[in-house]
């Protein structure tokens, strides 16, 4: 089974949580884009749900299928949210942003009542920090803005650069926010939680891609099959 069917059956699992009515986070990224076509196709067997996109590409994506949107402005508050991840630690948190869309994707994931995560097995890690950091700042001050995330890096236990992201046109990558990327280069990132509030407290940064006691189950498909783990029942908030 290739990776693009493994991110198949993971979308295809968590249409299983979807119930008539719902109002849906719609992710971003190409495991989201599985889930948004089969929530497309059942949809026109009259599926009745709400969704609201987490970036343009998925916007357009879900109207050509049919799927009924709204926004956080008409629907605040949300049932199920499902979207893809770039890496998931064994306590599911999460980074997010590979796609740029980290800044739409936290704000819906906060504004619904359970994020589901889908992914290919080889998303699942014990520790997060390979993959680089994702960090959506205000282009003002960016050289001032690195130089803060480097040292939240270094405070945190995760010395690494901070790198401005490009389109394939050699310049800077605009989020649909309209803001830039700095990719942090960190390996590992031995606290997590440390590091988000250290990024959170600095002027420039508008979002980062860590995501933290926001998904409460992820759905991993590999060659094995498809399992589901939820999130340990310490870092699960009371509703
Ligand atoms: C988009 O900004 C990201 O957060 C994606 O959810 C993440 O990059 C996963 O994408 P893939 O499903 O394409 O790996």
């Amino acid at each position: 089974m290739d990776i693009e069917e493994q991110k198949r059956q993971a979308a295809a699992k968590a249409l299983e949580w979807v119930r008539p009515g719902m109002r849906l986070g719609l992710g971003t990224g190409s495991t989201a884009r599985h889930f948004v076509a089969l929530l497309g196709e059942r949809v026109a067997q009259g599926l009745e749900v709400v969704g609201v996109p987490t970036s343009e590409a998925t916007r357009a994506q879900a109207e050509a299928l049919g799927v009924p949107l709204t926004s956080l402005e008409e629907t605040p508050e949300l049932d199920l949210t499902v979207d893809g991840a770039d890496e998931i630690g064994p306590d599911l948190s999460l980074i997010k942003g590979g796609g740029g869309a980290l800044l739409r994707e936290k704000i819906v994931a906060a504004a619904s009542a359970r994020m589901l995560v889908i992914a290919d097995e080889g998303k699942w890690v014990p520790a997060l920090g390979r993959f680089p950091l994702p960090i959506e700042v205000v282009p003002f001050g960016l050289a001032a803005t690195r130089r803060a995330i480097e040292a939240a890096a270094v405070a945190s236990g995760c010395p690494g650069q901070a790198l401005l992201r490009h389109d394939n046109g050699g310049h800077a990558f605009v989020t649909d926010g309209g803001h830039w990327i700095l990719d942090a280069m960190l390996q590992r990132i031995p606290d997590p939680r440390g590091l988000a509030g250290r990024l959170s407290s600095i002027p420039g940064v508008v979002e980062h891609g860590l995501f933290i006691d926001l998904a409460h189950a992820a759905i991993l498909a590999g060659p094995a099959g498809v399992r589901v783990v939820e999130r340990p029942p310490s870092n699960v908030p009371k509703d």
